[in-house]
């Protein structure tokens, strides 16, 4: 028997309707339930041969578990190892090194020192940092100031001069934060990926209210579209989430990815809608049955995106593999 799992919190309406959907397809062999988590001992394996993680971003402790799990076989979706070393800078600067346009961006230090840290743990650090610079290098204002690693639109800024700029600065106590050039998108897009390959194009309009935002209907070319539909597969592989949004702001046609780094995206009924609901709940459920009916018992079920794989042959991002230059040195 191959089960399925999910693991969440708060949540309601998705997970439950995941499980029913899984159950209701009667794959033989294959059954699908909340996760129980029972006494964690170091190494022993997990029953689950597929785990749907909706919540470790906020709980270390299940982070831990699925990380065990993984060893032991589980297909943990997403790769929590991944995960736990992933930011929207990083994510951002390999954009740049596969063709996904990205507004430009500035990485800042936290405005407050970090516990336990002197201003003799930064002496590496320039000081003071020239801002008419990098003000000038992302286009002059509008711009974003946002978390490095973060989500739920929490301290998320857009300032309009150097006053509100450093008075948003001034708020966000020891957080790394992006400095990023505002995208005044003509069109928005929230795009959910699924195993690498389900798609689906959410037209999104983030300036509405919250329960009117994927009331949307935007007039764009049917290229830009299957040009946004490549880019979401592009960034997905590179990253490898087996479960993720990418969001495109498009300006003067070009699809700018703002945030792509959500590997819990909303899939509430409430909030996304019927229509997209039922295509998450569907379309995760297949991957999930897809997961279970591949899944090598105690092998490594999780999924690594190309940039890692790269990284392990010594292969840049960007450069295909027969001319690709060594990052590692090789021994003769
Ligand atoms: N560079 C940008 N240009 C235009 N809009 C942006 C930009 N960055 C963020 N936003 C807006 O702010 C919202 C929240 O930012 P986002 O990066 O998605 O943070 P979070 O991960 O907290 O959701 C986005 O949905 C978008 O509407
Ligand atoms: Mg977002």
């Amino acid at each position: 028997m191959k089960k399925i799992g999910i693991l969440h919190g708060k949540e309601n309406t998705f997970p439950e309707a995941f499980v029913e959907r899984v159950n209701s397809k009667n794959i033989k062999n294959v059954v699908a339930e909340r996760v129980l988590v029972d006494e964690l001992a170091q190494g022993n394996p997990s029953p689950y041969a597929v785990i749907i993680d909706r919540i470790s971003q906020d709980v270390p402790f299940y982070r831990a578990y699925l990380k065990n799990a993984a060893l032991n076989g589980t297909a943990v979706i997403n790769n929590p190892f991944w995960w736990s070393a992933d930011e929207k800078f990083f994510n951002n600067c390999l954009s740049t090194k596969i063709g996904l346009p990205v507004p430009r961006t500035f990485l800042l230090p936290s405005k407050e020192m970090p516990p336990d840290t002197s201003a003799q743990s930064f002496r590496n650090l320039k000081y003071p940092l020239d801002w008419e610079k990098m003000v000038e290098d992302l286009g002059g204002f509008p711009l974003f100031m946002k978390p490095h690693s973060g989500g739920g639109w929490k301290n998320v800024y857009k300032v309009d001069n150097f006053d509100e700029l450093f008075a948003a600065y001034n708020e966000t106590n020891d957080l790394v934060m992006l400095l990023q050039e505002a995208i005044e998108f003509d069109a928005y897009f929230r795009c959910y990926c699924l195993g690498g390959k389900y798609v689906r194009m959410m037209d999104y309009e983030p300036r509405n209210p919250h329960h009117l935002r994927y009331v949307a209907d935007h007039n764009v070319s049917k290229e830009l579209r299957e040009q946004m539909h490549e880019l979401v597969l592009r960034i997905n592989h590179a990253l490898g989430y087996d479960f993720n949004t990418v969001e495109f702001a498009v300006r003067e046609g070009i699809p700018y990815a703002i945030d792509f780094c959500n590997p819990a995206p909303d899939a509430d009924v409430h909030s996304v809608g019927e229509e997209n609901f039922e295509w998450v709940v569907e379309n995760a459920a297949n991957m999930a049955i897809e997961k279970a009916l591949s899944h090598k018992e105690g092998g490594n079920n999780l999924t690594w995106g190309t940039f890692v794989q790269g990284s392990v042959q010594g292969m840049m991002p960007g450069l295909p593999a027969e001319t690709g230059e060594k990052t590692g040195k090789s021994k003769k």
